[in-house]
């Protein structure tokens, strides 16, 4: 495992102890979600994917709870009492550890964009000079009004000397034009930083700002330029969420398309961060694909639909229609208007046509329920025919009960399935049948109640 780390012996802080007061939101900023992923995971996998394991998260008191719920195990939280700044916030997460380590690498929980490629320049770029003690990520000519800008002296543009790092807090001029602006991803040699950091003065705001640091040592702080500025993007407030969002979801749009999926409108189409698609899979407009969602090969999915949480195979056809936390194997075709909830198993080769509700139910390959119907806690054998109308009444009032329907049996339209009850396999319902009692395989049920119909002659 260690061996691809990039540092052995380098630690990630991630700060999220800010009070995010300017997203107006009970929820706390970390937690909000872009592409389908609260804002904290991102710099969680960005430090994995540049092979640093040993991370802390500074929280707050009052989201502690909440964000080391989403982080789980393995990841050390450490609570800054009172926001008193990003400085006072990394010395919290460096009193959580033994010695300090010789690299220590800070992000914001804020600022989602920031690619794995740019944070190996920064740490090997730092890593490649011995008096270096702070190199920070910069980002040149960037607009934006809320960050901090770089100041250098002497040569021009990215060769000058970093001498400071001026907050938006601090600005006399109100600066409009373009800046080579503070991502707020910094590489720290560590015990400088573990020295150093408990010396910074509050600013005029009161806190202790980390960007303070710039100023405090000649020639032994440098930045990074990258090209991209939308990775220097950071959400403050909910306009910048929707920023952020929108690049997002351009990033994963490109990058499915670029694997041989077929996006015809990506500007209506929302793919989430987890989601995985297959081959030649075509993408229809007004579609999202969310959560923990992956489709297979050559599938057409929309216009029109949204797949949550549910795994799809090859070759299905899922037209305007909704599926949260389903399974759906390969050759099956859905809607429209179809509504797949949660523990729906649709095996291979299934029909699902208009307006057909299912939830709890294995619907057995080859079935074909065409037309509006609901499916509910039930477990339907192969090859079974579902006419127009069938409902399971799974629900007594007090308690749900089951439907068993076996192999090729083939339910009249309008069929009511009064739970529990069991259709044996080959066996068949008459139209608008009530069905309050199990129906032996191979027999059929008419009426209301239904009652059996006589043997066929040469049926057993
Ligand atoms: C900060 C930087 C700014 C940079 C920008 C990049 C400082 C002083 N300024 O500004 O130069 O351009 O990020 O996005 O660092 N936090 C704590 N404890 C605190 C205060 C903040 O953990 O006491 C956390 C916040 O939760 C947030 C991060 O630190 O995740 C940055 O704080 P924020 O208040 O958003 O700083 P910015 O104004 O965006
Ligand atoms: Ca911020």
């Amino acid at each position: 495992m260690n061996a691809i780390k990039s540092d052995s012996d380098a630690v990630g802080v991630i700060l999220a102890a800010g009070r995010g007061s300017r997203m107006r939101s009970r929820l706390p900023k970390p937690l909000h979600r872009a592409a389908g992923k609260p804002l904290i995971s991102y710099p969680v996998e960005l430090l994995a994917q540049c092979g640093i394991e040993d991370i802390v998260v500074v929280v707050s008191p009052e989201n502690g709870e909440a964000i080391s719920a989403v982080l789980g195990s393995g990841i050390t939280c450490a609570v800054q009492p009172t926001p008193g700044g990003t400085a006072q916030a990394v010395a919290c997460a460096l009193a959580t550890l033994p010695i300090a380590p010789s690299q220590v690498v800070v992000l914001a929980g804020d600022t989602p964009l920031v690619r794995p490629q740019s944070l190996r320049n920064l740490m090997s770029d730092h890593a490649g000079c011995s008096s270096r003690r702070m190199t920070i990520l910069s980002a040149a000519d960037a607009f934006a009004s809320d960050l901090g800008h770089i100041k250098r002296v002497g040569a021009a543009g990215a060769s000058g000397r970093v001498i400071a790092i001026e907050e938006a807090s601090e600005r006399q001029d109100d600066a409009i034009g373009p800046a080579e602006v503070n991502t707020g991803v910094y590489c720290f040699d560590g015990p400088w930083l573990a020295d150093m950091v408990d010396r910074v003065r509050p600013a005029r705001s009161g806190e202790r700002y980390l960007t303070a640091l710039a100023a405090m040592e000649d020639g032994a702080v440098s930045a990074l330029p990258i090209a991209w500025a939308d990775e220097a993007m950071g959400v403050n407030d909910r306009l910048q969420l929707s920023a952020v969002e929108t690049v997002l979801r351009d990033r994963i749009n490109c990058h499915w398309m670029t694997e041989g999926v077929t996006i015809v409108d990506p500007s209506t189409t929302y793919i989430d961060a987890d989601v995985a698609i297959g081959l030649d899979t075509v993408v229809l407009p007004n579609t999202m694909l969310t959560g923990r969602t992956t489709i297979g090969e050559e599938c057409e999915v929309g216009p029109n639909s949204v797949v949550s949480d549910t795994v799809v195979g090859d070759r299905c056809r899922i037209v305007a229609s909704t599926l949260e936390e389903a399974r759906v194997d390969s050759d099956v075709s859905i809607g429209p208007y179809c509504h797949l909830r949660p523990a729906a198993v649709i095996e291979a080769g299934v029909h699902l046509g208009n307006y057909v509700e299912v939830k709890n139910t294995r619907v057995g390959s080859g079935t074909a329920a065409g037309h509006f119907c609901y499916l509910g806690d039930a477990d339907i054998g192969d090859g079974v025919n579902i006419g127009a109308g069938t409902i399971t009444c799974n629900y007594d009032g007090v308690d749900k009960h089951q439907t068993v329907i076996g192999r090729s049996a083939f339910i009249g339209s309008d069929t009511m399935l009064i739970a529990p009850v069991t259709v044996g396999e080959g066996a068949a319902t008459g139209a608008g049948a009530v069905v309050t009692r199990d129906v032996p395989e191979g027999r059929r049920a008419v009426g209301v109640p239904a009652r059996l119909l006589p043997q066929q002659s040469g049926s057993e």
